[in-house]
């Protein structure tokens, strides 16, 4: 039976993720290692506790005891590191816990798996998946070609420089030991149990309180929108079928506007809840962005051509879904707006997890 870590996977997409192993690769055996940040919800996999495929584990993927002792634990030969601190703002805040958990992090897993593996006998069928950004190749101009697996590296942010940096890491150990890394660079992913401090669901938080909704700039910076669980697909498929020592980006090809996804997204939230009246009178222009990238464009042919994994949901498909599912779960959205999903942490995993 294969054994899979999946780091971060009480986040956003790792929650996604181990979903869909859960579902389509019911042999599998998971184990969940995550801090439980502000970011991590414990509750979004709560349906799973007691599953006896899936063993959530409380810790950080900096801390080298915590994480070679799982090695020795469970027999994991596959790797899925998703954990990281992502969102921009804070890095331009706080750079140095992204420093710790996106590189720091980063050295401490694959220096763990390099390490254990040898010590196994070999790298033999192991797999380490390393899931990065587009943001790591930089700002693009409007008319720019779309960035490629060779476009050079230009990170603005902190955040996107220590995902650069993470990604030169794990290179380098492709390329001096040999390490079965493969690295997936994604662009904007949006879909149920996103943390509602990113654009899509701040806007259908904000806009449901009636409150502003702020757009930095003019609002003309462009992102390309994936829906999260073609995100997954695609992960799964380049872990499974990519050539180890590879990298893959991943993306849409839904170029849009900050503005424009806005508007499409206040004219489907009016549709279903037109009670909430004209809700573009919530947009509201504030500073920009320090260092704000402008656009963000990828090609994808190389996954689409040599793994045939291409998108699934059109993004007014996506974005209808994911508004259902925000509108059908206000109760988890509350709760992480409150803080009280910090308190079911403490209820289920403290003290117990290790
Ligand atoms: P997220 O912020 O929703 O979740 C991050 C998870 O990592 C949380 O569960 C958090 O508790 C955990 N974590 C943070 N620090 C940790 C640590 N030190 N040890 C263990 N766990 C820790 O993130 P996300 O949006 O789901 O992104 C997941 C990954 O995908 C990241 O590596 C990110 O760079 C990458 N990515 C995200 C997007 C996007 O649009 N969200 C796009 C491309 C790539
Ligand atoms: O491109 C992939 C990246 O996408 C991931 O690597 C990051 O982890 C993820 O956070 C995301 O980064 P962005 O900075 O693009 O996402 P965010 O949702 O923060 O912002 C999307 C765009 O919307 C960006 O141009 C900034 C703008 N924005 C964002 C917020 C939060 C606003 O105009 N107003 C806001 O309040």
């Amino acid at each position: 039976m294969p054994t899979v870590l999946v780091t971060g996977g009480a986040g956003f997409i790792g929650s996604n993720f181990v979903r869909l192993l859960h579902q389509e690769r019911p042999h599998w055996q998971v184990v969940n290692l995550d801090l439980l940040t502000y970011a991590g919800n414990a509750e979004n996999l709560a349906d799973l506790a007691g599953d006896p495929r899936y063993i959530f584990v409380h810790g950080d993927v900096a801390d080298w005891d915590a994480v070679t002792s799982l090695f020795a634990r469970h027999a994991i030969d596959r790797v899925v590191h998703f954990a990281a601190e992502t969102h921009v703002d804070r890095s331009i805040l706080d750079p140095g816990v992204f420093v710790r958990t996106n590189v720091v992090g980063t050295y401490t897993l694959i220096e763990a798996a390099r390490e254990a593996w040898h010590r196994d006998g070999g790298y033999g069928e192991t797999r380490f998946l390393h899931v990065s950004t587009d943001e790591v190749y930089g700002s693009l101009a409007a008319g720019d070609p779309p960035t490629t697996e060779h476009s050079p590296y230009a990170p603005s942010s902190p955040y996107a420089a220590s995902k650069a940096a993470a990604d030169w890491l794990v290179r380098s150990y492709v390329r001096t030991y040999g390490f079965p890394a493969l690295i997936t660079n994604c662009s904007n992913n949006y879909g149920p149990y996103q943390f509602p401090e990113k654009l899509i669901p701040l806007v259908l938080c904000q806009a449901l309180e009636g409150k502003p909704i702020p757009i930095y700039g003019r609002g003309d910076n462009v992102r390309d929108w994936l829906f999260v669980t073609d995100h997954c697909r695609a992960a799964l498929t380049v872990l499974e079928e990519g050539t180890a020592g590879e990298t893959y980006n991943i993306g849409a090809g839904e170029e849009r506007t900050n503005l424009d996804l806005v508007h499409r997204l206040l004219g489907i939230l009016g549709e279903l809840r037109p009670e909430l009246g004209d809700l573009t009178r919530l947009i509201t222009f504030v500073p920009d962005r320090p260092g704000h990238d402008f656009r963000y464009a990828l090609n994808t042919e190389k996954i689409t051509r040599t793994l045939g994994w291409r998108p699934r949901v059109s993004l007014a498909q996506g974005l209808r879904r994911t508004i259902a599912w925000y509108l059908e779960h206000q109760d988890w959205l509350n709760r992480v707006r409150t803080g009280e999903y910090r308190r079911f942490l403490e209820q289920q995993y403290h003290g117990r997890t290790k």
